[in-house]
């Protein structure tokens, strides 16, 4: 099924703008069970469900309104975007499909790096999503707006909610089934890390990562049982606040994914000689007694996982570390 026939389904018609302009925040998130590899390339349908935390203040402000002119114009923190830039295809394409033959001022303030594995086009899609359903009035539920988000990113999907938030694969062919759900539970005390150790770009995208790593790596056919078990055990950790247990699951399913990248043909390799010190660092801390885990995404950079009492600690062990608190939001 064709992504134009499921926008129609999710919003029939309705595509005359209500008010003269939209803004909306969506934060980023971070999976602690991966999503990797799709069962639909072009829905964004992926093979397994994961399961995220978002990163409360950290995430994209977007403001949108219709112009009269004859192409979009994209603003990304203060500097408009060239329309050669593959984020300009990405975001055009996106509003295309949504409302076509249209077109915007988009102005997007993202207070994290983008397109280094920091989920900046997850925050990126759901806001520009919630701020569509505020400009032309759609109206759609939570779970048919995150439908609408996958198809702009599939981590997108689980951006639109603050916490920690499941994303079902489910198994329709069009994805009716396949959108995310926040989970009640909150758990104040756990903090989030960030370590920007490469601002670049990200060598190979999330998707085209995903692809490759599915068709080459020997070692995918035992990924989706595998993240299966993952989200459960998370989810029985969290009824638990098992930290030891949520550390330690996070952290493996990182390296799983990465297992997978690295064993594909050719390689890929997003790590750098930063990220292994990092993560050697990290391990030795560990096992000198202060409970920290790592978590990575498609890129160089990590982030980690600790509670308030070691904070300090932490902040000792990597100053430049950026400490958010993901229960702890500012409105
Ligand atoms: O949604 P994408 O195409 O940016 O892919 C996200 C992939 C990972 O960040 C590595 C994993 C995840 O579940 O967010």
């Amino acid at each position: 099924m064709k992504a134009e026939e499921i926008v129609f389904k999710l919003l029939g018609n309705k595509r005359l703008a209500r008010k003269s302009k939209a803004q909306a925040f969506a934060p980023a998130n971070i999976a602690l069970c991966k999503y990797w590899g799709k069962r639909d390339i072009c829905l964004n349908l992926p093979i397994n469900s994961s399961l995220s935390l978002s990163l409360g203040n950290y995430g994209a402000c977007t403001e949108i309104s219709l112009t009269n002119g004859s192409q979009n114009i994209i603003v990304l923190n203060g500097k408009t975007v060239p329309t050669e830039e593959k984020f300009f295809q990405r975001l055009s394409a996106f509003l295309s499909l949504v409302i076509p033959e249209r077109f915007f001022y988009i102005n997007t303030n993202a207070n994290i790096p983008i397109g280094a594995g920091l989920a900046s086009s997850a925050c990126g899609f759901a806001a520009l999503v919630l701020a569509l359903n505020d400009l032309f009035a759609f109206k759609l539920p939570a779970k048919k707006l995150s439908i609408l988000a996958r198809l702009g990113s599939g981590s997108a999907t689980r951006s639109l909610w603050h916490g920690f938030v499941e994303w079902h694969a489910g198994t329709d062919p069009e994805g009716m089934d396949s959108y995310a759900e926040p989970l009640p539970i909150t758990w104040p005390n756990l903090n989030f890390g960030l370590l920007i150790l490469d601002p670049t770009p990200k060598h190979i995208s999330s998707s085209n990562g995903m692809e490759h790593t599915k068709l080459t790596s020997p070692l995918y056919t035992a990924w989706p049982e595998y993240a299966k078990n993952v989200l459960a055990q998370l989810k029985q950790a969290l009824l638990k606040k098992n930290f030891t247990r949520l550390g330690t699951l996070s952290e493996q399913c990182a390296l799983a994914m990465h297992a997978l990248t690295q064993t594909a043909s050719p390689p890929i390799i997003y790590s750098k000689a930063k990220t292994l010190q990092a993560m050697h660092k990290i391990i030795q801390a560990r096992k000198d007694g202060l409970e920290i885990y790592f978590t990575q995404d498609a890129g160089a950079n990590i982030k980690l996982l600790f509670l308030d009492q070691d904070a300090s600690a932490v902040k000792k062990l990597f100053p430049e570390l950026i400490r958010i608190r993901p229960f702890h939001v500012e409105h």
